[in-house]
């Protein structure tokens, strides 16, 4: 799987943790940044990934702020990403089966590194299911344009 990452200056340090991780594990990781732990802000790292994984059909991306909220209420605002707020493997692998979730995020002052390793291997090796589920995350398309009925 192709991951594109992006974090704010309260997601950095654990980001090279979690580039390493993945491509120990056969993935391809883009960092898209920051470089440094100077302050930014979260709403444009979101920016960064969410154009990277739209742009680049089948890929995912990886979005990390100190809790994790901040960027990915960010990220989706964006029309086609479905970025999921996990905690655990459970919300990461449910993210995925039943979300079809593009965009995975955490908080780094939330969850550690053992818990960050089960999350990123439930995301990757976790399918959608389609189904009944496909309708419904087709409607989350419906809820950015304002028309749910
Ligand atoms: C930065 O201090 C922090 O507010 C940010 O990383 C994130 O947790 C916001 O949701």
């Amino acid at each position: 799987m192709t991951y594109y990452i992006a974090t704010d200056h309260a997601g950095f340090a654990i980001k090279s943790f979690v580039v390493t991780y993945l491509q120990t594990q056969g993935h391809t990781v883009v960092d898209l940044g920051p470089a440094n732990d100077e302050r930014v802000d979260y709403p444009d790292f979101a920016q960064k990934c969410t154009k990277s994984v739209l742009e680049d059909k089948g890929s995912f991306g990886i979005l990390i702020c100190g809790t994790g909220i901040g960027i990915s209420i960010a990220a989706n605002k964006i029309k086609g990403i479905r970025a999921a707020l996990c905690h655990d493997a459970y919300t990461a692998s449910m993210s995925r089966a039943h979300n079809d979730a593009n965009i995975l995020c955490f908080g780094e002052r939330v969850v550690g590194k053992g818990v960050i390793e089960s999350i990123l291997d439930a995301f990757s090796t976790t399918s959608f299911e389609g189904g009944r589920h496909a309708n419904r995350v087709a409607k989350i398309e419906g809820c950015s344009l304002g028309v749910i009925d």
